[in-house]
């Protein structure tokens, strides 16, 4: 039993990763949900995640957290998103309770009344996680792991160099990378192989109520996912939960990480230093493979069940 914390901004692959989270109750104790600007505003984000929960019934505690990055201005994603940041579906108009207006103590104070390390599922900008190992450093110890999304060795998606989550916040990538604390890195090297064919979105549409969501959800994503050069969509996001339930559907190496923070065409670039005299701790897991079959096969049997779970 994993005791989680997800911190996210869905965001459709946020949405699917929340689904799978909440569809392993025996394998993940899900303690809270923070969101952060990133892919839409604060109040967009946070009204996604309320609106997932209430669709599946879950009463995990949510809190929004920062509105935007720790320096720069908040720059959402509506060409990958839609304005809502989770276009497509239709929601109920359904109130879904806050825990609490400050994410950043909420999830400081979730961590340290937790009975077990936390493990951190981090699915989008880092500003939350960066300002909650500043502000509340003791709570490195309570922290067994961030699973996070984010990234990249070999190329970007926001720019050539850096991918979106990091680019949003790269000061905060860094003080999370310089922590000292493990992190598994799915970056675009293994995110971009993480995808679903168009006939499997389709198999979704009469499977099940949680099931026609997600096939709203992925129908939109993979449309605007074409402008993006791709023929099947990345569930990015979903990389990050999918390693907590079954690490050895990847692979990757240990790295010591660095965020570029200085303006120029490189800010938000996510780099390994390789030298042999590089003394740094090596304590990212950057995945580079994953296993499609599995990894399809996760996220169909997580929407089955919880399908299932509306029937009972
Ligand atoms: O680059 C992909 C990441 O940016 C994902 O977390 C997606 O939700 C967006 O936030
Ligand atoms: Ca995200």
């Amino acid at each position: 039993m994993k005791y989680l914390l997800i911190d996210c901004d869905p965001g459709h692959d946020d949405a699917l990763a929340i689904l799978t989270a909440c569809a392993h109750k025996e394998e993940l104790k899900i303690l809270g949900i923070t969101t952060v600007g990133g892919n839409q505003t604060l109040e967009k984000v946070t009204k996604n995640a309320g609106n997932i929960l209430n669709f599946i019934h879950e009463e995990i505690p949510l809190a929004p957290g920062q509105e935007g990055p720790l320096v720069k201005t908040l720059s959402p994603a509506p060409e990958a998103h839609g304005d809502s940041g989770m276009d497509g579906p239709y929601f109920k108009k359904k109130e879904y309770p806050l825990a609490s207006d400050n994410g950043v103590t909420f999830l400081y104070e979730k961590i340290m009344e937790s009975p077990e390390k936390v493990t951190i599922a981090a699915l989008a900008p880092l500003t939350n996680i960066a300002l909650l190992l500043k502000t509340f450093p003791q709570v490195k110890e309570k922290i067994s792991c961030i699973s996070m999304m984010g990234g990249g060795i070999h190329h970007g998606n926001r720019t050539a160099l850096a991918e979106f989550n990091i680019y949003a916040d790269p000061e905060a990538a860094q003080i999370v990378f310089a922590s000292g604390l493990p992190v598994v890195m799915a970056g675009l090297d293994v995110t971009e192989k993480a995808t679903v064919s168009v006939e499997q979105i389709e198999s979704l549409k009469e499977k099940g109520r949680v099931s026609r969501l997600a096939y709203e959800l992925l129908s939109f994503y993979h449309e605007t996912g074409k402008q993006f050069g791709f023929t099947e969509s990345p569930i990015h996001d979903l990389c990050a939960v999918a390693y907590l339930l079954e690490p050895d559907m990847f692979s990757g190496t240990y790295e010591h990480i660095n965020v570029i923070t200085e303006e120029g065409r490189a800010r938000g670039l996510t780099y390994a230093d390789r030298r042999l005299t590089c003394g740094e701790k090596k304590n990212v897991l950057v995945l580079d493979q994953v296993d499609r079959q599995r990894f399809a096969e996760l996220l169909f049997a997580a929407l089955e069940q919880l399908d299932h779970k509306e029937v009972c």
